[in-house]
């Protein structure tokens, strides 16, 4: 069944304003880009950002040296990822489609990032073969979930029963997953798991100056602790190691 976009398409104009703008929201975002800044490879050239969204890694990406195709499958994200991306023409290159069947040659990407959205996607196991083959033999695959196995365990319950996102006005497919169950649909996929990072929480909520702080130590030394399988939000690095 095809995927609906309406939900994405009305988050669109708010997105960052709502997720990234208030302080423990910039602290989020830092902790997305510090962990996939640790996580890449910077042997790549041309990135695929799957879920580009509203450009926000595309944006930092070009800032780093690569040049990147973003796809996503919501006009009005793209939209937004167009203005603001727009004095960065040259480098980003954005495309309206489902990454369930991504339009793009054979190994034509050196890395694939993902932030913040295989809990969206209804066939997990179809997107990640989809990425394997867009990606050259020694490309890198970045990727992170929404982890049922931490904190959050009892919303994570409750978000997997009615299957999808709390606190939303629209209905946003949404799905946690344990550790296990996405190591093992990206092995299943032909990747090699290299590393795991952790961010201890996946979204904002309105809190006062000191928890921020306590959580943003927290955060800090959980990103790479014993503890990190624990964390909200799990950051995984694969390379590709079978090619179909
Ligand atoms: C939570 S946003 C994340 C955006 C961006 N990656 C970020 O981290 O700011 C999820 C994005 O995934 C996109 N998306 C959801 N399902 C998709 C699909 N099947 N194919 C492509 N994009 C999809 C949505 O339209 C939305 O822009």
């Amino acid at each position: 069944m095809p995927q609906k976009t309406a939900e994405y398409d009305y988050e669109a104009s708010t997105y960052e304003k709502s997720r990234f703008h208030s302080r423990l929201g910039m602290h989020l975002d830092h902790m997305h880009k510090k962990i996939v800044a640790d996580l890449i490879s910077s042997d790549g050239k041309i990135l695929l950002d799957v879920g580009v969204g509203t450009g926000r890694f595309a944006t930092w990406l070009v800032e780093k040296g690569f040049e990147v195709v973003g796809v996503d499958i919501s006009r009005e994200m793209l939209k937004e990822a167009k203005r603001k991306t727009q004095s960065l023409s040259e480098n980003v290159h954005l495309v309206l489609s489902d990454c369930h069947f991504l339009p793009f040659k054979k190994e034509m990407f050196d890395g694939c990032i993902c932030i913040n959205v295989v809990n969206h996607i209804p066939e997990i196991d179809r997107f990640l073969k989809e990425v394997q083959y867009t990606i050259e033999p020694r490309g890198f695959f970045i990727v992170n979930f929404p982890n049922l196995r931490s904190l959050y365990f009892p919303i994570a319950i409750i978000v997997n029963l009615r299957k999808h996102a709390l606190l939303k006005r629209r209905k946003i497919r949404s799905k946690w997953f344990t550790p296990l169950e996405i190591k093992s649909l990206i092995k299943s996929a032909g990747f090699d798991i290299k590393e795991v990072k952790a961010c201890a929480i996946t979204s904002t909520i309105p809190l006062g100056d000191k928890l921020v702080r306590i959580i943003e130590r927290m955060n800090l030394l959980l990103v790479d602790s014993r503890l990190k399988h624990f964390g909200g939000s799990l950051f995984i690095s694969a390379d590709v190691y079978m090619k179909r």
